[in-house]
């Protein structure tokens, strides 16, 4: 080999290999660069061997290029494995001047929110949360409820059915039972939860949510139950919110009522959202049915009591003026994301 042919290889040695440690996009791949060209058997070493069968004027220079060529090489390496390892030397390349990466910050679902507001009302009147099974038996869904078998009531509620004579319950009522059956009067409870029903259109989903009311003591009247729900009404949405009650039936209340409240969009005057009537409807009540106390082992004589069922979606859309209950329950974050807190 002339001094020049070895010059010229170690030139084209040290231009390979920096393309291939700079190529190289994994620790391993690099490691495997820097053992073929950098190693101690490796093709820079093997050159240097051959600087032996040099004229001795010759030697230095070639002797400089190799070693010039071997320190630029080191410095690539070093370069480079910050880059694959994403830290190190490859730091220097960070860009502080770039937007820093937002972190999304999670909050309360606008349900869950909105259950916790009602419950909270609730609770600063004297009432205790409580909790009961989305999976129930047609006794505490139905029969302890009062409603006789075979009745068209049933109908009403569109049950979905499991095996084994199991149902998910359609209505959070059922803990009305099974807190008196453990509980001797006084009973206040507020209960949040689930429920489901064979509904599906722009105001029902399957699963919804309800939050019961039960107060069961000695001499409550229904003006116990218009006084909470008006002072429940001017809480939630504002103090100057009205509210109706209007003659209806329930199998486990009687008397029973549909509750309305004086539109939230027109104050009563009548708009598109309360179809023109001025009100909207937002849950069911009523005192609470006598036969229901042969169930539990209470003296309807002693205790009385009045329960209502409020429907957390509906009051959910009506607060927050959404339009599809599906905003709920489509996974699709934009629209809960307008309402933080
Ligand atoms: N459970 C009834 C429903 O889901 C609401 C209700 C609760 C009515 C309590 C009266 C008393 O429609």
């Amino acid at each position: 080999m002339t001094p020049q042919e070895f010059l010229e290889r170690a030139s084209s040695l040290a231009a390979e290999a920096l393309a291939a440690l700079s190529g190289a996009s994994t620790p391993e791949v690099l490691e495997e660069a820097r053992v073929k060209y950098l190693g101690s058997k490796g093709l820079l070493s093997a050159l240097s061997r051959q600087m032996g069968g040099l004229d001795r004027e010759a030697r230095p220079e070639a002797g400089k290029a190799l070693n010039d060529a071997r320190a630029a090489l080191q410095e690539a390496l070093a370069a480079a494995r910050g880059r694959v390892a994403g830290s190190g030397e490859g730091a220097e390349e960070l860009d502080v001047t770039l937007p820093g990466r937002r972190v999304p910050v999670g909050h309360t679902h606008l349900i869950n929110r909105t259950a916790r507001e009602i419950c909270a009302i609730f609770e600063r009147m004297g009432l205790t949360i409580t909790l009961g099974p989305e999976v129930e038996t047609d006794y505490y869904n139905f029969e302890a409820l009062n409603f006789p078998h075979d009745h068209p009531s049933r109908d009403m509620q569109q049950t979905l059915f499991l095996e084994d004579g199991l149902l998910l319950r359609t209505h959070t009522s059922c803990v009305q039972i099974r807190t008196m059956e453990k509980t001797r009067p006084p009973v206040w409870i507020i209960v949040p939860g689930k429920t489901y029903r064979r509904d599906d259109d722009l105001t029902h989903s399957p699963m919804f949510n309800q939050v019961e009311g039960l107060v069961v003591d000695k001499g409550i009247t229904m003006a116990d139950l218009k006084g909470v729900l008006s002072e429940f009404a001017r809480q939630f949405f504002s103090p100057s919110t009205g509210i109706r009650l209007r003659p209806s039936f329930f199998p486990f209340t009687e008397p029973s009522a549909e509750v309305d409240i004086a539109c939230v969009s027109c104050g009563g005057r009548g708009c598109r959202i309360c179809k023109g009537t001025g009100w909207l409807e937002v849950l069911g009540c009523g005192m609470v049915d006598p036969a229901l106390y042969a169930y539990v082992g209470y003296d309807p004589e002693e205790v009385s009591g009045f329960a209502f069922g409020i429907g957390v979606d509906r009051m959910a859309m009506l607060k927050y003026r959404l339009d599809s209950i599906g905003r709920f329950y489509s996974g699709d974050t934009r629209s809960m994301r307008q309402f933080p807190g």
